[in-house]
């Protein structure tokens, strides 16, 4: 009975020291997330938007609500049509982008078939990133799947949605390539194939 406790004890040490190292993935329980319903009337216009569109790297600790959120992602890449296509064009309709959302609390997959959000991990990576912008959008692409070529034009289309919402909705964002990827893609592990190519940091500007 004691060596059996003791055995108890030893595993919970090494379960520990596993999740405190950083190099173990934290894949810890979280309730995934039904995003609101878009709204996609009204707004302000395209000219304006685009006469507005900027990159900043300065964000305020305000939080982005639910519903802009489901905006942000549904302008992103989410589903506009009934044959499944997307509000971003992709090379030979590949969709081999998926939007990874880093947030405070964790992660999370975007699913645009469901209008949802995964739990992924519990982990904040954003210090991976360098920032503690409120939503950071990772671009992960499945290379499997289309050249990294391809995939870049991709997501440079997704970036100039994700803008274009910014712009019209008094966030700020800025598209990142200098991001850490290998220790993204160390700590997160994602399918084979996969990687991240691209970051968008996204927040409400400190002067909001
Ligand atoms: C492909 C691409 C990669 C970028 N990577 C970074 C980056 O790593 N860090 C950064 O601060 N800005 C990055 N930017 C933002 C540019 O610096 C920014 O678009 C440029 O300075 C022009 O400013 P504007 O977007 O306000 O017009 C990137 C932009 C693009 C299109």
């Amino acid at each position: 009975m004691k060596n059996m406790k003791k055995l108890f004890v030893c595993l919970g040490v090494i379960t520990g020291l596993m999740f405190a190292s950083g190099s173990a993935f934290s894949k810890v329980v979280m309730d995934d997330i039904k995003l609101p319903e878009p709204s996609v009337t009204g707004g302000m216009s395209l000219m304006e938007a685009l006469k507005n569109r900027h990159s900043s790297t300065k964000f305020s600790k305000d939080e982005i609500p639910l519903q802009t959120l489901s905006e942000l992602l549904w302008a992103a890449d989410g589903e506009n049509r009934p044959d499944g296509k997307r509000t971003a064009p992709s090379a030979l309709n590949s969709q081999v982008i998926t939007i990874y959302a880093a947030l405070k609390d964790g992660i999370y997959k975007y699913n645009p078939q469901m209008h949802t959000l995964e739990a992924f991990s519990k982990e904040d990576i954003r210090p991976i990133i360098g920032s503690k912008a409120p939503v950071i959008l990772l671009y992960v692409a499945n290379l499997s799947r289309q050249s990294k070529y391809l995939a870049a034009v991709d997501c440079g289309f997704i970036g100039q949605n994700v803008y274009l919402y910014s712009a019209a909705n008094n966030l700020n964002t800025v598209f990142l390539y200098g991001v850490n990827s290998s220790a993204l893609n160390y700590k997160l592990q994602f399918k084979l194939g996969e990687e991240v190519l691209f970051a968008q940091l996204v927040g409400y500007s400190s002067s909001k």
